[in-house]
C-alpha cells in the first residue's frame, strides 16, 4: 500500500501541530549545547559540503549586494555562514531566523555583526531573528530569497510553511529547501541501519538523553519522498520545481521560484 505522505512532523506523544512545535522547540532548546559537535561526528563533516553546494546554487542571487535573504531553521547558523562566504563586501545583512533562542543565540555567536565572521570592517553578517516559519515577521513580496536546510521537515505543517514562504518572496524569488531523504537498493538498507540503529546511540552517549537522535530517523521515515515533496511545492504554486540529490540520495537540495506573473 503506498505510504500517505505526512502532513507535518509529529514528535511522540504530539496530538496537534500546536503541540508538535512546542516539542520540536523544547527538544532543539535541549540538545543546542552539543548539536554543532553531533551534527560534525554523525555526518562524517558531509553536512559541510551540503551547505556549501546548497549556497553556490543561489550564488547568483547572493551576489547581488541589495538582495533580501532569509536562512529559516537557522539553528547553529552553518548554512548561514557558508551563504555569507557568497556574498559581497558590504551587502545587506541575511536575516537568519529560528523559533529556538538556544540555538539561534549560538548561530548568533558566529553570523552575527560582532561574530566570528561580521567583526571585520564591512564584511557580511547576519541578523538573528527569532522567528516561527510558519508566521514570519516580514512583509509580502519582500524576500529574494529564502533558504533552509534540515528545518523543514521538523515543520507541524508543510503546506502551511510553503504558503508562508511564497507569501514572502517576491514574485521571481527563489526557495531552496536542503533536506535528507531515504535513499533507494542496497546503500538505502545500509544506511537505514545506521540511521535507525547507530545514529540513536551516538546521540545518546554525546547527548545523554534520548527523544532528540530517536526523533531523526522517524522524522525523515515520515518526511514525503523527493516526488511528493516536488508536487507539494507546485500545488502551492511554485514553478520550476525540482529535487537536486547530494551524496546518493541521503540529503538533497528542493528548488523553486515564484513564478513572476507581472506585465512587462
Ligand atoms: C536540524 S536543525 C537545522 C539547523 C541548521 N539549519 C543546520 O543546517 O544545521 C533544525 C532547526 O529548525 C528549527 N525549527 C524547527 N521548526 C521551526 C519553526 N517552525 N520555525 C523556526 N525554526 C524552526 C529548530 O529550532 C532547529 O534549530
Amino acid at each position: 500500500m503506498r505510504k500517505m505522505p505526512a502532513t507535518g512532523a509529529r514528535p511522540a506523544g504530539a496530538v496537534d501541530e500546536a503541540d508538535a512545535a512546542v516539542a520540536v522547540r523544547q527538544m532543539f532548546d535541549s540538545i543546542a549545547p552539543r548539536y554543532d559537535l553531533l551534527n560534525h561526528v554523525l555526518s562524517a563533516n558531509v553536512d559541510r559540503l551540503w551547505w556549501r553546494r546548497a549556497a553556490r546554487r543561489f550564488a547568483a542571487v547572493l551576489e547581488r549586494p541589495e538582495a533580501a535573504i532569509l536562512d529559516i531553521c537557522c539553528g547553529t547558523g552553518d548554512l548561514t555562514m557558508a551563504l555569507l562566504k557568497l556574498r559581497p563586501h558590504g551587502a545587506t545583512p541575511i536575516l537568519a531566523g529560528d523559533f529556538s533562542p538556544a540555538m539561534l543565540r549560538r548561530g548568533a555567536e558566529k553570523f552575527g555583526p560582532s561574530g566570528t565572521r561580521g567583526s571585520k570592517e564591512g564584511a557580511p553578517y547576519a541578523v538573528a531573528i527569532e522567528a516561527d516559519a510558519l508566521h514570519l515577521p516580514l512583509r509580502a513580496e519582500s524576500l529574494d530569497l529564502i533558504v533552509t536546510a534540515f528545518g523543514f521537515r521538523n515543520l507541524a505543517n508543510y503546506e502551511a510553511g510553503l504558503k508562508e514562504f511564497y507569501r514572502t518572496l517576491k514574485p521571481g524569488g527563489q526557495l531552496g529547501i536542503l533536506e535528507f531523504s531515504e535513499p533507494g537498493g542496497v546503500l538505502g538498507k545500509a544506511y537505514g541501519v545506521y540511521f535507525r540503529r547507530v545514529l540513536p546511540a551516538i546521540g545518546r552517549m554525546i547527548c545523554g538523553r534520548d527523544g532528540a537522535y530517536n526523533y531523526l530517523p522517524t522524522s525523515v521515515g515520515n518526511f514525503p519522498p523527493p516526488g511528493a515533496m516536488v508536487e507539494m511545492m507546485q500545488r502551492a504554486g511554485f514553478e520550476k520545481c525540482a529535487w537536486q540529490p547530494y551524496t546518493f540520495g541521503i540529503a538533497g537540495l528542493y528548488s523553486a521560484t515564484r513564478p513572476d506573473l507581472g506585465v512587462r
